[in-house]
């Protein structure tokens, strides 16, 4: 038995977590360690100088500047390098590995919507492969949720209108538990589900049994005809709109005159709020399509517009 299966301390489940944990277990003795001297030195004195005591008091220092420069030096030196450390391990956990596959995540009172690249949805459930890293990207359909798994160390608000994203690398099979970890309401409680880690054969299988879905990017190019982008978006049409092949991962240079790269926010900016960011040498006639597109929608939309390659033919 390792202390890992102490119930009350999660298991290691993810890359991140014997690093995280190994600087939680460094503060927790720096604290320790400080805590104690100082409880110890405390009573010592208070015993040794209590006022019935006969203990010399003849010499009673004013100062002593070695002393004092070791007391700030030291923990200005422990305290730096906690920091250092910490800001190294955040910048980890803020940057996925460039070949993590991409889960997309829709939070709401009280549920979570899962969806992967190739089609398969699900609720409440998440299944993974071993050792691949797993890039989520999330959104909120109406309040700010949490998305917490503790055997991985993972943590991350998924906030209403902005995408967040988080990323782990599952190192151990099995089954984690997902938590809601921002109160939102009455079953905020209940917003619970679980991750499935699975050897990467048995995920394919996972994958390609049942009814296999259409790919995000085959039903957001319907949905992309269904909600009428086409007509405007499309070489041949009469209303003149910025032609989307390959604009994914390129800078778009603005009417403003700011330059913004086309990524996620930007697109699903441009559809909520067409009139916030218009690209240069275009009119602003592109109608607001709040309200009409849910969050799941959207999602599928950007996996079709990331698909297009600059040939003007869908990558996948
Ligand atoms: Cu969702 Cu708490």
């Amino acid at each position: 038995m390792t202390m890992w299966d102490f119930p009350l301390f999660p298991r290691q489940a993810s890359s991140i977590a014997p690093r995280v944990d190994r600087l939680y277990l460094v503060l927790v003795g720096v604290w320790l360690f400080f805590t104690l001297m100082i409880c110890v030195l405390v009573l010592y004195f208070a015993i040794k100088y209590r006022r019935s005591s006969t203990a010399d008091r003849t010499r009673a220092a004013t100062h002593n500047l070695p002393l004092e420069v070791a007391w700030i030096a030291i923990p200005l030196m422990i305290a730096l390098g906690l920091f250092v450390w910490g800001t190294n391990e955040f910048f980890l956990l803020y940057s996925p590995p460039g070949d993590a596959s991409e889960v997309s995540v829709v939070a709401k009172q009280w549920m979570w919507y899962l969806q992967h690249p190739e089609g398969k949805r699900e609720i409440n459930e998440l299944h993974v492969p071993l050792n691949r890293p797993i890039r989520l990207n999330m959104i909120s359909q109406d309040v700010i949720h949490s998305f917490y798994v503790p055997d991985f160390r993972v943590k991350q608000d998924v906030l209403p209108g902005r995408y967040t994203s988080a990323w782990f690398e599952p190192t151990r099979v099995g089954r984690y538990h997902l938590f809601c970890a921002e109160y939102c309401g009455t079953n905020h409680s209940a917003m619970i589900g679980w991750i499935t880690v699975m050897e990467p054969s048995d995920f394919q299988r996972w994958l390609d049994e049942g009814n296999v879905a259409a790919t995000m990017a085959t039903t957001g190019a319907q949905l992309f005809r269904q909600f009428g982008c086409s007509g405007c978006h499309s070489p041949n049409s009469t209303v003149r709109a910025p032609l989307l092949d390959g604009v994914y991962g390129r800078p778009v240079p603005l009417q403003s005159g700011d330059v913004v790269i086309a990524d996620d926010r930007y697109i699903r900016d441009s559809i909520m709020m067409p009139k916030s960011q218009i690209v240069a040498g275009y009119e602003p006639v592109m109608p607001t399509f709040a309200s009409q597109i849910k969050e799941d929608e959207l999602l599928q939309i950007i996996a079709y517009i990331k698909s297009l390659g600059n040939d003007g033919r869908a990558a996948r």
